[in-house]
């Protein structure tokens, strides 16, 4: 079997790549472990980027995000008893970010793969990854798929990253001394707008899905389980941490999703290796305070898009060569904005009373500048694509 490029993933990053090349006539098969409904369910990023949103409305797989995603101009910031609102219209004006399931776009993606033909194949045992330097191949559950390129967009645990030979790639990474735990629940959102809540007792985050399903995150302990945390519990921390200004009350409701995440920074330099291009959270993970892995994993597939369609029409390597640098800045410049936002907003243990004070005034600064209050603004709802 042969095919031009060879996909490991069917997240965000694989299939939005597929997708992408089949319009510039560039045939893919895409190969995912998991099975469809798994990856259809699996509860994970809600804040698209405009460039994100741009770019799948572009690729013809935008019509129900624009139907039923969110649009949001602007985020709360709470803590020490108040609310204070980043305003996007007045920072960033004509900016904007559009709350939309990460699950929905991968639904959206997979039903435009399956409809133009695609090659998608899920529950795909034992992919390896083969000749990278030369003439790349890979194997699976007994197959092989002979390519041109191979794209490794096989998140943070994919077999990508660890094929690469030992010693040639540089790894940067900084592990945070807390954890997510994420919630999916049955309950009209309590706010309009997302909610960042910094407390003494840990971060919240509230945010949404539809008028009658809200998103929660707690800052846990990094070793947390979700059997140490039952629903009342759940709602009772977020009380605890969001119940903080005056007339505000949390909603709750039946709680249908919940997960830990660990919180990390990770960059892998380059991005490539021979005939392989790393993509998406299998080259970088960013914490998700900042709300970017998703868009990265979109712009990577971007500037991979137009590499291979130059490498595939005129032969020229050119771009693909600049690959890892073309998305390195961007990549640095959401690990620095996630690091940033997470420092802001988390509670750390080995903080001192000097440390908690920094950090106070810090969000002082932030939410009493409009020069402070734009670098928020400006970051997170994206840099110009
Ligand atoms: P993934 O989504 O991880 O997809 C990789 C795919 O590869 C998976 O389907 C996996 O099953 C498959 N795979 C793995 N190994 C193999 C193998 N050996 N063989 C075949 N297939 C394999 N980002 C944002 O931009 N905004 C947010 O608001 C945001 N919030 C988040 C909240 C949480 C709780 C979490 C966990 C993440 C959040 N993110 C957010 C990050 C975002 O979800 C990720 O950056 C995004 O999923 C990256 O997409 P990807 O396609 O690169 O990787
Ligand atoms: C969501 C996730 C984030 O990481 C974030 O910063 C904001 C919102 C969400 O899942 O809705």
């Amino acid at each position: 079997m042969r095919t031009q490029v060879g996909i490991i993933g069917a997240g965000p990053a694989g299939l939005l790549l597929s997708h992408l090349l089949h319009l510039r006539g560039i045939s893919s098969v895409v190969l995912e472990k998991r099975s469809r409904d798994y990856v259809e369910r699996r509860v994970r990023a809600g804040v698209l980027e405009q460039g994100t949103v741009d770019t799948l409305v572009e690729a013809g797989v935008g019509a129900r995000l624009l139907r039923e995603g969110l649009p949001h101009h602007g985020i709360e910031l709470r803590y020490g008893g108040a609310g204070h609102r980043i305003a996007f219209e007045k920072l960033v004006p004509g900016r904007s970010i559009t709350v939309y399931g990460q699950q929905e776009v991968v639904k959206d993606l997979i039903a435009a793969r399956l409809e133009a033909g695609g090659d998608v194949r899920f529950e795909v045992e034992d992919v390896a990854l083969h000749g990278l330097e030369a003439e790349p191949y890979l194997t699976f559950g007994g197959e092989r798929l002979d390519c041109d390129v191979i794209a490794g967009c096989d998140g943070f645990h994919g077999v990508s990253r660890p094929s690469v030979p030992d010693g040639v790639l540089s790894f940067f990474e900084r592990d945070y001394p807390f954890a997510w735990l994420g919630v999916l629940a049955e309950v009209a959102p309590s706010s309009e707008e997302l909610i960042y809540s910094q407390t003494e007792r840990g971060f919240a985050l509230h945010s949404m899905r539809s008028p009658t399903v809200s998103r929660f995150y707690l800052q846990v302990p990094p070793d947390a389980t979700t059997e140490e945390w039952p629903d009342e519990r759940i709602w009772d921390e977020l009380k605890a941490r969001l119940e903080t200004v005056p007339g505000f009350t949390l909603t709750t409701g039946r709680i249908i999703e919940k997960g830990v995440t660990p919180m990390r920074g990770f960059v892998t330099e380059p991005m490539q290796y021979g005939r392989l291009y790393l993509a998406g959270d299998a080259a970088h993970i960013v914490p998700p305070t900042g709300a970017k892995g998703l868009n990265l994993a979109v712009a990577d597939v971007r500037v991979l898009t137009e590499a291979l369609d130059r490498f595939f029409s005129t032969g020229s390597t050119g771009l693909l060569d600049g690959y890892s640098d073309a998305c390195l800045k961007r990549v640095w410049r959401a690990q620095h904005f996630s690091w940033w936002m997470t420092t802001l907003l988390h509670t750390f243990d080995s903080d001192d009373d000097y440390g908690r004070r920094l950090q106070r005034s810090h969000i002082d600064y932030v939410t009493s500048s409009d020069a402070a209050a734009t670098t928020l603004a400006e970051n997170y709802v994206g840099l110009p694509w």
